[in-house]
């Protein structure tokens, strides 16, 4: 009897950005009625990077690609696809996909964008796992990047504090499996939406609406209660996808968004901190762009290793949200 052979999309590189200019919590009590020990008592975070002027997310998605493609050891003519998770692009179209794809010279990939806000990434990671199985890609770069230092209200002192920019970035190459769960690469997907909470996340602008690119708003509280929730609901279901257990995990790479929220995700999930690979503290939420940053981030200090099982999870706008669980 020969063994069963499966297409799994596997991780080959990873790497990452961050804009130069670093802004500690300290920075915003000139403009803001706020405080150090507010912002890290109620969301964790120490820092976060923003762009300087005339840097897009589209400069932060190609510094972050061309490490990865410097870690898989590829060249950039070998990807058939490249995908950018962004809300924040450089312009109404072209993607930022296409821009990236023309600077680093991947001429044979087609390239586009993905817009799920916060889920973004785990969004197009479930769609490069897509083109793998089916045999519509060999090699696929998936993104995140954002700025969205461009869409905050810095009035607002319950929102400017929180996000930050960057960019992360994976490829995935088709390799064959023996359909095991200890197999490396992509074992599992979980997406989900539900459009009726469509104001509590929100930018309050837009191409067909206002023709302004608006300012993000947010209802804290209510996100907030969504996301433990909803996070542990969908790693959950992932993992039972996979035909998996939460004792199974070797890391959660979970969407930095607020510790609060990371910490209660994991105990939902009976699983001890030093298991969650945490970079908000330094990050703040970049969105799309904060779960491959955490991995890459991850991968170069050394808790990330081959073989080990990861399960990434993120909720945003939409809301929408997921939860991939793939071994490295
Ligand atoms: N500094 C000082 N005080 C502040 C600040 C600040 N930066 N921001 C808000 N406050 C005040 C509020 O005005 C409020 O004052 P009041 O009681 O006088 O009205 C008080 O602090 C408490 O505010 P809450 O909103 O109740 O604070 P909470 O403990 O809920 O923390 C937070 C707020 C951090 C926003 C939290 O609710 C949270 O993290 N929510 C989830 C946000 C999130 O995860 N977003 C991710 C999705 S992002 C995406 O998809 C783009």
């Amino acid at each position: 009897m020969t063994a069963t052979t499966v297409k799994r999309a596997v991780v080959i590189g990873s790497g990452h950005y961050l804009p130069e200019r670093c802004v500690e919590n300290s920075e915003f009590t000139a403009t803001l009625d706020t405080s150090d020990e507010w912002i890290v008592s109620r969301s964790g975070i120490e820092r976060r990077h923003f762009a300087a002027e005339g840097e897009n997310t589209s400069h932060l998605a190609i510094h972050a690609a061309r490490a990865a493609l410097e870690q898989a050891g590829i060249n950039a003519e070998d990807l058939d696809s490249i995908i950018v998770a962004t809300s924040t692009p450089d312009m109404t179209f072209p993607a930022v996909a296409t821009m990236v794809q023309a600077e680093i010279g991947a001429h044979k990939a087609y390239a586009y964008d993905m817009q799920a806000v916060c889920a973004g990434f785990i969004y197009a990671l479930a769609n490069a796992n897509a083109l793998i199985v089916s045999g519509q890609a060999q090699r696929v770069m998936v993104i995140g990047a954002e700025t969205f230092s461009r869409i905050m209200d810095w009035t607002d002192r319950g929102t400017a504090v929180l996000f930050g920019d960057g960019a992360g970035a994976l490829i995935l190459e088709a390799q064959d499996g023996d359909g095991s769960t200890e197999d490396r690469g992509i074992l599992s997907t979980d997406l989900n939406a539900d459009g009726r909470y469509r104001d509590i996340l929100y930018v309050d602008g837009g191409v067909s609406s206002t023709a302004t690119a608006g300012c993000l708003r947010m209802q804290g509280k209510e996100v907030f209660r969504h996301a433990i929730e909803k996070l542990a609901q969908t790693a959950d279901t992932a993992l039972e996808k996979a035909g998996l257990g939460s004792d199974d995990i070797d890391w959660i790479v979970p969407h930095q968004a607020n510790i609060r929220i990371i910490q209660g995700t994991a105990r939902k999930l009976n699983l001890p901190m030093s298991k969650v690979i945490v970079t908000v503290q330094n990050h703040g939420n970049t969105s799309a762009a904060s779960i491959p940053l955490a991995l890459s981030v991850g991968v170069a200090n050394g808790q990330i290793k081959r073989g080990d099982l990861i399960v990434s999870e993120a909720i945003g706008g939409g809301l929408a949200w997921g939860a991939v669980v793939l071994r490295w």
